[in-house]
């Protein structure tokens, strides 16, 4: 069993990511989201996170966290989730509110009490970077951080880098210098993993939970289709499913530098295999996502009913 943190900006994909987590109770014990500037502000990633709560009437902890990335500024990419970061599905107004600490204040609370918590780092490094800055003692108690980030070889924001390292390149340097174990989930392996096109047909049927999916995946997947592509990642995803099962992955161990400039470069992620204790994974059992994937949301579907 793993005590895990969600540190997220729904976002499409973050959302997939946290259902899969949901449906795995029994394997992943979830203390809390804490939210972070991303796909979108910070106002708009927590009324998302909110707004899922309330739909599947949940009762989870949920911190804002930082509202701009250490040095730069925000970047929203609405072309990839919308205006309000998770369009697509039509959500209740969230009547719960998030708690009166920021997440930042709430890490430090918590790992002091908890003595050792898995942070699943789905957005911009940014809250993660601000704690190990103000409190370093906290790297102590987190046993690692799987991190849905980087690109091996060639980037989604600019030539070389992938959006969350990019939209806080200063953040991710402080996380992959901290020595705290840190697992990547790269563009290339969630390639690997991603869902057909044609897969995502399943979730138009009764369900409370596939409908909530189907809608995500009808904004989602427009990226894809308008580019031809019979596939589409579902980045955030993978770090849950490595966490549940490791075995669909091969990975290599080595070091990531952060670039931190450079039109084509920041955020780059230059990774040197065997010269450090970083895990990049590489590769992805794709058939093995979707079963877990798609099980997760069965089940769901099922607690729902
Ligand atoms: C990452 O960027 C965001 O748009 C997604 O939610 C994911 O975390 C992919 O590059
Ligand atoms: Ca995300």
């Amino acid at each position: 069993m793993h005590k895990i943190i969600i540190d997220c900006d729904p976002g499409h994909d973050d959302a997939m990511a946290i259902m899969t987590a949901l449906a795995h109770s029994g394997e992943l014990e979830l203390l809390s989201f804490c939210t972070v500037a991303g796909n979108q502000t910070l106002e708009k990633v927590t009324k998302n996170v909110l707004k899922l709560e309330e739909y599947l009437d949940l009762d989870i902890p949920v911190y804002k966290g930082c509202d701009h990335p250490l040095l730069k500024e925000n970047k929203p990419q609405p072309a990839a989730h919308g205006e309000s970061g998770m369009d697509g599905p039509v959500l209740p107004e969230p009547v719960k509110k998030e708690e009166a600490i920021s997440a930042v204040e709430y890490y430090k609370q918590v790992l002091k009490k908890e003595e050792k918590v898995t942070i699943v780092a789905l957005a911009p490094l940014t809250n993660i970077a601000t704690l190990l800055t103000e409190a370093p003692e906290c790297a102590d108690h987190i046993e690692q951080i799987v991190l849905m980030g980087g690109a091996l070889n060639g980037g989604n924001i600019n030539k070389y880098a992938e959006f969350n390292i990019w939209h806080d390149p200063e953040a991710a340097k402080i996380v992959f210098d901290s020595g705290i174990k840190v697992i990547m989930a790269p563009l290339e392996v969630c390639y690997a993993g991603g869902i057909l096109i044609k897969e995502t047909k399943r979730f138009e049927r009764e369900g409370k939970v596939s409908k909530l999916v189907k809608d995500l995946f009808d904004f989602y997947c427009r990226y894809a289709i308008d580019r031809g592509w019979d596939k589409t990642a579902v980045f955030d995803l993978i770090p849950v499913l490595y966490l549940l099962n490791k075995d669909l992955f091969t990975y290599k161990k080595g070091h990531v530098d952060i670039v931190l400039d450079g039109e084509d470069t920041q955020g780059q992620t230059v990774f040197r295999e065997g010269e450090g204790d970083h895990i990049a994974l590489i590769d992805a059992d794709r058939e093995g996502c979707m079963k877990i994937f798609f099980d997760a949301i069965d089940r769901l579907d099922q607690r729902y009913s």
